[in-house]
């Protein structure tokens, strides 16, 4: 039987955490004179266990997450031609799939008005990494706002970083939506900096609508405090996404003006 079997059957296992060497098995399959078939077969039943744990896996890091279950968001319902994004950031940005900002521990940031698919992009790269099985978390800047401040009321500020800390991918959708108290901004620079410190496919996501160096404005400390901010952004990817709302193309807008002489203007927004 080709080595490959065994291999398989190997890297199965250890998906599985089972202690099986190919070495193990060929063993085995030498003690009990097993044929060709019957090694496949063992083969198929290990390709099967680690598809479902796969499968499940997936399954749990998508409820785990907070993204919506329903109706996802993907890179592949994303319409990258939409943008009208040139040069290097729409190289970068097409490159988002391959989710390499991730394995280079690079944070990201979608910037730009309503509609332009700033959500819909940091959901669709919290999806790739929920399916690669990593952890992910997916909270809006008002929800994390709102747990901190829950955290400090009831004492359990460690058990919060913490989980903040732990997922590879961590999205904080529509920053600037609400302002943090100094607390607040203490806990967030806090989980920033220990994000940093931490090994693995790592990577941190905002949206906003408003340019990350105007962000100071968000948080409420003093200079060394907002140094944090700095660091998130020391080597992150920032896309300043312009352009018509995604919801409205190919709408008319049709603007009325008032007056005995009223004049219609139709105009394709695409
Ligand atoms: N380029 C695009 N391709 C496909 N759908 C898009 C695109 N841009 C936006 N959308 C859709 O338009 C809606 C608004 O996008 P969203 O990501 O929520 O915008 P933003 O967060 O920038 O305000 C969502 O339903 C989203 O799926
Ligand atoms: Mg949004």
């Amino acid at each position: 039987m080709s080595e490959s079997v065994y291999t398989t059957i190997e890297d199965c296992a250890r998906f599985l955490k089972v202690d099986l060497s190919a070495g193990g098995m060929a063993a085995f399959a030498d003690a009990h004179s097993l044929d060709d078939r019957e090694l496949e077969v063992i083969r198929d039943l290990f390709e099967h266990l680690r598809d479902r744990k796969e499968a499940n896996v997936i399954e749990m890091q998508l409820k785990l997450s907070h993204l919506p279950l329903k109706a996802p968001k993907t890179f592949d319902n994303f319409d990258f031609d939409y943008l009208h994004v040139r040069g290097k950031d729409a190289a970068a940005l097409k490159n988002l799939p391959t989710l390499s900002t991730l394995y280079s521990r690079r944070n990201l940031a979608f910037i730009g008005p309503t509609g332009v698919g700033k959500t819909h992009l940091a959901m669709a790269f919290g999806r790739a990494c929920c399916e690669k099985g990593l952890k992910t978390a997916f909270l809006k800047g008002t929800e994390l706002r709102d747990k901190f401040i829950h955290a400090r009321n009831t004492g359990r500020i460690g058990t919060l970083i913490a989980s903040l800390v732990k997922p590879s991918c961590l999205i904080i959708d529509e920053v600037g939506r609400c302002k943090f108290d100094h607390d607040c901004t203490e806990m967030f620079f806090d989980v920033i900096d220990r994000r940093y410190h931490k090994e693995g496919p790592n990577t941190m996501i905002f949206t906003s609508n408003t340019l990350t160096s105007q962000w100071g404005q968000f948080f409420e400390g003093d200079e060394s405090l907002l140094c944090a901010l700095d660091r998130a952004f020391d080597d992150a990817t920032v896309f300043v996404m312009r352009g018509a709302s995604y919801r409205g193309r190919g709408l008319e807008s049709v603007a009325v003006e008032a007056g005995p002489k009223a004049i219609v203007q139709n105009k394709n927004v695409k």
